[in-house]
């Protein structure tokens, strides 16, 4: 019984929800992200919960934030796309709107939003991959959710994969955020887009490479544009390759795979499915786990980040 408020803080935009025990979500609301500012971003949640509170009688709070979140489930040490040091969040928020509050790893309240109430409630272990500004991961083990020793775990966006590759929002060069996340297929997409192979998409865009951003992409990509399908493939190809390697690790029973790029739908998940089976470790002697795409869209991490504030 009860409601609780999810909210999903990322890089670009701050979601809430009103959610009950079921998963369902009552009520909703989202404003755009001031992610520079810590201050701002705190302000803003403050003011979601306060307006969602204003409609319902919430009885606690759960923030999926895009960062490394402590132990204790209250205070952001890091996060490499938001101005987040140290940050207590939990204690910030809980100050400002007077309800419990239980801070968790943005793509962790996703996994379990998928795990308890979406694409992956038929198995006990899984590994969720959020396809956003940045890429996150999300683990559930033997039915729980796998914070690691210090609560950073599954920070599977950050695994290099080029070495001396791009620079990454985290400090370090290569990291498959910087080649698969929506942000790297903006920035790759924009790079070439005074090739011929872009033509078409850069019409689609007015004109102007500043304007191509991941919606248009996967618009054209829907549409049958070759060089937006080939963008959104490549994506795929590195998440499947990467997904390969985690399986080798985890040996998850399903994978799930979320956030804005997923809205490719079969034009993301086609190449990762096809790079995963051609590298997964023991390919032909174990079974092909599914790759499947997250079946709470864009609200995994509300539903999820609720459903924690409750336990
Ligand atoms: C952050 C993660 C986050 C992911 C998705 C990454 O850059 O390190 O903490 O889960 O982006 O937002
Ligand atoms: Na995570
Ligand atoms: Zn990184």
């Amino acid at each position: 019984g009860g409601l609780t408020c999810g909210i999903d803080v990322g890089g670009t935009k701050i979601a809430g929800a009103v959610v009950d025990s079921h998963g369902r979500v009552l009520d909703e609301h989202r404003v755009v992200s001031p992610a520079t500012d810590a201050e701002a971003v705190e302000d803003a949640i403050a003011e979601l919960v306060a307006e969602l509170g204003s409609r319902h009688e919430l009885t606690g709070v759960g923030i999926g934030a895009a960062g490394y979140v402590d132990s204790g489930r209250k205070v952001v040490m890091f996060a490499p796309n938001v101005a987040w040091r140290d940050e207590d969040l939990g204690t910030e928020i809980q100050k400002r709107v007077g309800l419990p509050v239980v801070v968790e790893n943005d793509a962790n309240a996703a996994a379990w939003g998928e795990f308890t109430f979406g694409a992956a409630f038929d198995v006990d272990d899984m590994l969720m991959v959020t396809v956003g500004t940045g890429v996150g991961g999300g683990i559930v083990i033997d039915g729980e959710l796998y914070r690691g020793g210090f609560g950073a775990a599954a920070e599977i966006g950050h695994l290099r994969v080029v070495p001396g590759g791009r620079l990454c929002g985290c400090g370090n060069r290569g990291c498959i955020e910087q080649y698969a996340s929506g942000s790297a297929l903006v920035k790759v997409t924009r790079g070439l887009a005074s090739t011929p192979e872009a033509a078409a998409l850069l019409e689609r865009a007015g004109g102007d490479a500043a304007a191509i951003n991941g919606p248009l992409i996967t618009a054209a990509a829907a549409d049958g544009d070759p060089f937006a399908i080939e963008r959104v493939a490549e994506v795929g190809r590195w998440l499947g390759e990467a997904i390969a390697s985690l399986t080798a690790v985890l040996d998850p029973g399903a994978v799930v795979v979320g956030g804005g790029v997923s809205e490719a739908g079969d034009l993301l998940l086609d190449p990762v499915r096809e790079a995963f089976e051609g590298e997964l470790t023991g390919r032909g002697h174990r079974p092909v786990l599914e790759i499947r795409a997250a079946s709470l869209g864009n609200r995994a991490g509300v539903i999820g980040a609720a459903d924690l504030a409750r336990r």
